[in-house]
C-alpha cells in the first residue's frame, strides 16, 4: 500500500517537473520571439514617417537594341519556334530614363532589370525592373516595378512593389505609353508617368 502511494507521489512529482519544464520552455520561446520581432512606433524609426508624400515623375524610357552601345539585349530566345508571341524570350535592360523624348536630353536615371514574353495568346511581357535615380535628392534611391505589360495596349500599368533610400515603404504605380517604335531594329521609346507614395 505504502509502496503504491510512493509510486503515485513519484509520478505526480515527475509530471509536475515536466509541466514546469514545458512552461519554462514556452516562456523562453516567447522571450526569444520578442528578441527578433517587436512592434515599433513608426515615429521612432524615422520622424518623417508621419508625412506620407505622393511624388509624380514624368520621363522617357529608351529601349535600345541597335548600334554599338545597346541598352537592351535579348539573353534568351524563345525556344518555342512557332509561338506568335515569342513566348519564353527574355531581355535584360539597363535603359536610360530621360526628361525629354530625345536620348540626348537630361538623364535622370536608369531602368535596370528584365522583361520576357509570359503570354502564349497575345504579346504581353512580365516586366521586373529597378528605376535607379541619378539626380538631385533622388540620386541613389530606387523604385522597384513589377507587372504585366501588354505591348499593343495604348496605356500599360505596372505596380510599384517597393523602394529604397528616399523611396522606402514605396507603393504606387506607373503608366507607360509607346512614343516611338522601330520595327526593324526593335528600338522603342516609352513615355512613363510614375506615381509613388513614400515618406
Ligand atoms: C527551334 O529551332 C531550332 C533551330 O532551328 C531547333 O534546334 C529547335 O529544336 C527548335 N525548337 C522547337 C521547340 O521546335
Ligand atoms: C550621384 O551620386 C553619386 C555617388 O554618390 C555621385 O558620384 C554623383 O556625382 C551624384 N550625381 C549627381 C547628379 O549628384
Ligand atoms: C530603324 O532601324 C533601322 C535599323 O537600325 C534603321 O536603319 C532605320 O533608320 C531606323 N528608322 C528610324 C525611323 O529611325
Amino acid at each position: 500500500m505504502a509502496q503504491k502511494l510512493n509510486q503515485i507521489v513519484a509520478s505526480l512529482l515527475l509530471i509536475s517537473t515536466l509541466l514546469s519544464a514545458a512552461t519554462q520552455a514556452i516562456a523562453r520561446r516567447d522571450d526569444e520571439e520578442e528578441d527578433y520581432v517587436n512592434a515599433l512606433n513608426p515615429n521612432r524609426l524615422n520622424r518623417r514617417l508621419k508625412k506620407q508624400k505622393l511624388t509624380h515623375f514624368h520621363f522617357y524610357w529608351h529601349d535600345i537594341y541597335s548600334g554599338s552601345n545597346p541598352s537592351a539585349m535579348q539573353v534568351v530566345a524563345s525556344p518555342a519556334n512557332t509561338s506568335t508571341t515569342g513566348f519564353g524570350f527574355v531581355s535584360m535592360i539597363d535603359n536610360p530614363m530621360t526628361v525629354g523624348p530625345d536620348i540626348g536630353s537630361k538623364l535622370i536615371g536608369r531602368s535596370q532589370g528584365f522583361y520576357g514574353s509570359a503570354d502564349q495568346r497575345e504579346l504581353a511581357v512580365l516586366v521586373t525592373m529597378n528605376l535607379v535615380f541619378l539626380e538631385g535628392r533622388y540620386n541613389g534611391s530606387t523604385v522597384a516595378l513589377m507587372g504585366r505589360n501588354r505591348i499593343a495596349a495604348g496605356i500599360r500599368e505596372t505596380a510599384v512593389v517597393g523602394g529604397t533610400g528616399v523611396f522606402r515603404f514605396a507603393t504606387g504605380y506607373a503608366t507607360a505609353r509607346t512614343q516611338r517604335f522601330n520595327q526593324t531594329s526593335g528600338d522603342a521609346v516609352a513615355e512613363y508617368n510614375l506615381y509613388v507614395l513614400h515618406y
